[in-house]
């Protein structure tokens, strides 16, 4: 794993920024795999500026949506189909048709998932994921194998309770108790793999899974045998690496 320390969350922002919009020049068909979460809110913001400002392009390039959480509303905002759109497709110049995201709602959701791997291929050419306080990786939780597929899976009471900052309107029964995921052998086989993590409430889990054993029990631990994966983390994050 290379690691990528930024003093300041801005210069965190802008130090992801930078690289993805340098992975995106250098090709603009670029296939981005992509998370919700706090964490990345202000980098797919300040992509919007970038796109907006004419520095930056998403007109061939294609997202697929990391996960989704299950029995929600289509128009629930907390879904993340809803949030990405929200955060950033909506609002910068990907075509409609390039994003794609994990329908739900369909009556058959192993066909959703086993179209979806069929879609994703070999892996993408880039994946942002952030990090769970457990070390899970989209909704890859404590214990998944790593040659997982998208599938079904059922969500660690952890999640759960963090998951309270998304759906701010529900109460803690009402929560998302299961969701559909990209699995571990599609993010595992991705050409290039950033875990994104600010705040001191990451520090801990950021120094298991870059420095402690590599372990199916800490999901993000696995991404040190990964060929080209960087972890970009603000100070706070950053406190317990070496
Ligand atoms: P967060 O979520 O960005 O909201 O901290 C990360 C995760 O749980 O994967």
């Amino acid at each position: 794993m290379n690691l990528l320390q930024f003093d300041s969350g801005h210069a965190w922002m802008e130090g992801v920024c930078a690289f993805w919009n340098d992975r995106l020049r250098s090709d603009p068909r670029l296939r981005t795999c992509l998370p919700t979460g706090l964490t990345p809110i202000p980098v797919y913001d300040d992509m919007v500026r970038r796109v907006s400002a004419g520095h930056a392009s998403f007109a061939e390039a294609a997202v697929f949506a990391l996960d989704e959480f299950g029995g929600l509303a289509a128009e629930d905002p907390g879904s993340t189909r809803n949030t990405l759109a929200r955060l950033l497709i909506e609002r910068v110049d990907l075509p409609a048709a390039a994003f794609h995201a994990l329908d739900v709602q369909a009556a058959d959701v192993n066909r959703t998932c086993e179209r979806y791997d069929a879609a994703i291929g070999a892996g993408f050419d880039l994946v942002l994921l952030g990090i769970g306080t457990n070390g899970h990786l989209g909704m890859n939780e404590p214990g998944t194998p790593p040659d997982s597929r998208t599938r079904r899976v059922e969500l660690h009471e952890s999640t759960i309770q963090s998951s309270a900052r998304y759906f701010p309107d529900r109460a803690p029964h009402r929560l998302p108790r299961w969701g559909v995921t990209v699995g571990l052998r599609a993010i595992l086989a991705s050409k290039e793999v950033w875990v994104l993590a600010t705040g001191s409430g990451k520090a801990s889990i950021v120094e298991r899974a870059f420095h402690g054993d590599v372990t199916t029990e800490v999901p993000a631990s696995l991404l040190q045998r990964h060929r080209n994966c960087s972890l970009f983390v603000d100070a706070a994050a950053g406190t317990r690496l070496r």
